[in-house]
């Protein structure tokens, strides 16, 4: 890495789920606070940062198929490994990849100003992996790109332990932050413009407030949905063990509360779940989704699926199947177990081939697009308020998304071209829906 007077270049890449983007938020605005220029390509950069994904075994390999790529290519880098790969794999990565030469979880970015200052001393095995030091939840700068839409962590880590799950050893023990100081950035976000925030965490229904307070996370939503100027508020993701009926009643009673919650399923079938470590029942599952239907307000649902655990029977999988029938979810997620290093379910029997897996992924898919079809044809006619997130070029239409997380495009007789038409960006229109589709919504703007 060059020093000296012209500015550093950093090339970051981040993969995985919100919470890393997030992350990645907090670590550009730190380099940036130490005087580093992000660049678009990692050919330009002094520091080449991946903030990684552990969750499935795809999702690992892709930073070492990187890493791989600029061995041969580039010797004058520095290059970093941050994220949840990097606490899992600790300094076996330097192993693996000699050229790396810093590695650190998620729970030591407040530390990055001086783990680069190691690294620029030519330090070749800088690390951060301690999960039990003080943490900052919010770091001096964070630099969001969205002007409008904002993140914000709630809680840290997760202390649950599902079988086949590496996120509590990647991001370790549950930790909440004040009410006030979740409170006071929020109150920020609107005087800087947002007006949606996205709640995170990986249980956030376990929040719990560790000031005097004492919030738990329904008091906090209803306390976030009366901040004045805010319009939009989400959260992710709600673990349906620690998910209970204030929260449907706090989405119920204030619209700023967005009716969408994503509550992760995983499996059917009881017998799974049990083995799954998932700590409910199909049963008790299914009563946490009657309070939504039961709610006034139209509650879209969304989900995760795992597909092929070990031992999964037919019959298991079948009950999955009808899940989604009786459920009728806007929308899931759907994944092929994949195994994970030291985690419970490695130890179970009976692991399924990939062939099989692939065809239970199929077929659930399958299954959810016939009934998103008629689900999603029930709009056509209705107006739909949408906070508008940009132009898509190639069908000449405008992208937003209603209070239910569904993406709806649009036409408008502005064009972003003109200083006008770009001005919708971040605006919230009536949008009159016309068409669907199994995954997604059209529509005009009702002007
Ligand atoms: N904390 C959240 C999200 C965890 S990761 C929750 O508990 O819901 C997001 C999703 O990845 C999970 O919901 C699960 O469906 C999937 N997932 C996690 N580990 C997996 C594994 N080993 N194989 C396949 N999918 C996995
Ligand atoms: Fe993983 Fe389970 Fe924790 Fe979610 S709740 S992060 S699936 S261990
Ligand atoms: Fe992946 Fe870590 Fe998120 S494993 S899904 S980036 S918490």
């Amino acid at each position: 890495m060059e020093d000296g007077s012209s500015m550093k270049k950093f090339y970051i890449e981040t993969f995985g789920c919100q919470m890393n983007v997030h992350d990645s938020e907090k670590v550009i605005g730190t380099l940036e606070g130490t005087g580093y220029a992000q660049v678009p390509t990692p050919e330009e950069a002094d520091l080449v940062v991946y903030n990684t994904c552990s969750i499935r075994d795809k999702a690992e390999q892709k930073v070492f198929a990187r890493l791989n790529e600029f061995k041969r290519r580039s010797k004058d880098k520095v290059f970093a490994v941050i994220g949840c790969v990097a606490q899992q794999e600790g300094e076996k990565i330097f192993d693996r990849a000699p050229h790396v030469s810093l590695v650190a979880g998620s729970a030591s970015y407040n530390q990055l100003p001086q783990m680069l200052i190691q690294l620029e001393a030519g330090n070749k095995r800088v690390t951060g992996l301690s999960l039990d030091g003080e943490e900052a939840f919010e770091v001096p700068y964070t630099r969001r790109d969205n002007p409008h839409k904002a993140f914000l962590t709630i809680i840290e880590g997760c202390d649950k332990s599902c079988a086949y799950c590496v996120v509590p050893m990647t991001r370790g023990p549950e930790r909440s932050r004040t009410s006030a100081s979740v409170l006071e950035e929020a109150r920020i976000l609107v005087k800087d413009g947002y007006t949606e925030i996205t709640l995170l965490g990986q249980n956030v229904n376990s929040y719990r407030d560790p000031s005097s307070m004492g919030l738990d996370f329904a008091k906090l939503l209803r306390r976030m949905g009366e901040i004045d100027g805010l319009k939009r508020v989400r959260f992710t993701t709600s673990h349906p063990r620690d998910f209970v009926k204030d929260i449907v009643d706090a989405v119920d009673e204030n619209p700023v509360l967005c009716n969408h919650i994503h509550l992760p399923v995983q499996s059917g079938s009881t017998a799974v779940l049990d083995r799954m470590q998932r700590q409910y029942t199909r049963d008790e599952y299914m009563r946490r989704i009657e309070w939504m239907k039961n709610a006034k307000r139209d509650i879209a649902i969304t989900s995760d699926i795992i597909v092929g655990f070990p031992g999964e029977t037919e019959a298991d999988f079948d009950q999955t199947l009808r899940l989604l029938d009786e459920v009728q979810y806007d929308g899931l997620f759907a994944f092929k177990y994949s195994q994970r290093p030291n985690t419970p379910a490695l130890q179970y029997e009976d692991h399924m081939t990939e062939e099989e897996k692939g065809r239970r992924l199929a077929a659930v898919q399958e299954h959810q697009r016939q009934i998103q079809i008629p689900n999603n044809a029930a709009y056509i006619g209705r107006v739909e308020e949408v906070i508008v997130d940009g132009y898509n070029k190639a069908t000449q239409q405008w992208l937003g998304k209603n209070t239910q997380n569904k993406t709806i495009s649009f036409t408008h007789p502005l064009m972003p071209n003109n200083e006008e038409g770009a001005s919708l960006e971040g605006r919230y229109l009536n949008v009159r829906v016309t068409r669907s589709g199994p995954a997604s919504l059209g529509g005009e703007a009702v002007i």
